[in-house]
């Protein structure tokens, strides 16, 4: 398989935990390279459904490793309570998991001034998880973060965390929100360091040691390309690199060492939180949630829905050098009448191809669509290309080539076995 990276074209949720756990049977290792528990990758094992959100999801294949690179921000009582939740479903986590010493921590200050934030933006408000990711990173820009290796140094992380807790809750005062308790902070902190403590070393080492001996990568991008920091639709993105560079910073491997970059999208689009979305359509939306479809695995939020937006996933295959695409969710399309594809925007009068690199334009958007007619019946039965209906396949190739990638998976179910591969 060569060094793969994994990423979302869209705003996230497009299906990554399951491709990346298929994906995994070629890899002998999984690397997660940005964001924090603010992600949610949903695995539907046989009968039983796990949800990860910091553990890579090759965890769940035995005799893979896993790590959790430098550029992820760290929540440790979260990530034990994964490790512990993991462990009961009876899933062996030993030397099986890499935790980089160089990762930030997200502290309950994070937590807070991330829900207070939002709070005072009011209806500006970017609809954030609450999971302490924004002010985590702006710490670490900030150079006032902690990292992990600060965590495990027992003697002098106290002093460390009490300036950091002393500054915050100046800060969180002056917002009108709670202060928090260090004592408390520092206990729970200190026994959950015991708990990650075997898992931690260097792992810009440890990869390129497994690169040496021909080991194969797959990096699991999180979240998806339009969240991305610089690339997104700012501000209402999140504070990593979600795109293919992304996982060189957050992980110490250099460009040249990587091989492919697979890009996951689902067959229509979908988002959490706020922020623009031109082909947002409340009719699609109803009749996926009518379907079970479309609720969020961190925040349990219902997800705004749309049609494919193939001006958006063109431009997300060019940021990331996308070669192979993986189209995710087929299946909720089965049956929808006739299904549109935006292949344009209009902007005050203008035809454009390419996102506004302003939130309220892209806000400001009219999608030009191309309609096409729906297959009007089941694909989750489907295990080859060939068994998809002809109308399926036409809308897939027409998605790939307003892509400009290549049709390498499709995804028509949450098991393993609804994958076809091209
Ligand atoms: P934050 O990452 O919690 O700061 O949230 C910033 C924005 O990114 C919000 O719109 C969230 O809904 C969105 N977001 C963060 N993580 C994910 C994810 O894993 N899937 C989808 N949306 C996400
Ligand atoms: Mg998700």
């Amino acid at each position: 398989m060569a060094n793969t990276i994994l990423v979302g074209a869209q705003w996230g949720d497009e299906g990554k935990g399951k491709i990346i756990d298929f994906l995994t049977d070629d890899a002998d290792i999984v690397v997660r390279s940005q964001g924090g528990n603010n992600a949610g990758h949903t695995i539907v094992i046989g009968e039983k459904k796990y949800v990860l959100h910091l553990i890579p999801s090759g965890i769940l294949r035995r005799g893979k490793t896993c790590v959790i690179g430098n550029g992820v921000v760290i929540d440790p009582i979260a990530l034990v309570g994964e490790i512990e939740g993991l462990r009961a479903c009876g899933i062996k986590i030993q030397r099986n998991l890499l935790i980089s010493e160089a990762a930030h921590l997200v502290f309950p200050y994070h937590q807070a001034l991330d829900a207070q934030r939002e709070a005072l933006k009011g209806s500006n408000k970017i609809g954030t998880t609450k999971r302490g990711i924004g002010p985590a990173y702006g710490d670490k820009a900030a150079r006032t973060g902690l990292r992990l290796c600060d965590l495990m140094q027992s003697t002098t992380f106290p002093e460390k965390l009490a300036k950091r807790v002393r500054e915050n809750n100046i800060v969180l005062r002056s917002l009108n929100a709670k202060p928090v308790s260090y004592k408390q902070i520092l206990e729970d902190y200190q026994v959950a360091a015991e708990v990650l403590r075997p898992f931690v070393c260097n792992t810009v080492a440890y990869i390129h040691q497994a690169m040496s001996k021909g080991k194969n990568l797959l990096f699991e991008g999180a979240q998806g390309t339009y969240l991305d920091l610089d690339h997104g639709t700012y501000p209402f993105v999140t504070s990593s690199n979600t795109t293919a560079g992304g996982a060189c910073t957050g992980s110490g491997v250099p460009p040249h060492r990587m091989d492919s970059v697979i890009g996951v999208m689902k067959a229509y689009t979908t988002r959490v939180g706020e922020g623009p979305f031109p082909t947002e359509n409340e009719d699609l939306g109803n009749l996926l949630h009518e379907m079970g479809r479309e609720f969020g695995a961190t925040t349990g939020r219902a997800r705004r829905c749309g049609w494919f937006d193939a001006v958006a996933t063109r431009y997300a295959s060019m940021i990331n050098g996308i070669d192979k695409l993986a189209i995710t969710n087929l299946d909720g399309l089965d049956h929808v009448k006739k299904i549109r594809v935006c292949i344009g925007y209009r902007l005050e009068g203008r035809v454009i191809h390419t996102p506004p690199i302003i939130a309220s334009d892209v806000d400001k958007c009219e999608p030009i669509y191309r309609e096409i007619p729906g297959w009007n019946c089941s694909t989750t039965e489907a295990r080859t290309y060939e068994e998809l209906p002809l109308k399926a396949r036409k809308y897939l190739e027409l998605i790939a080539k307003l892509t400009g990638a290549k049709l390498k998976i499709i995804s028509v179910g949450a098991s393993r076995a609804q994958t076809i591969c091209t």
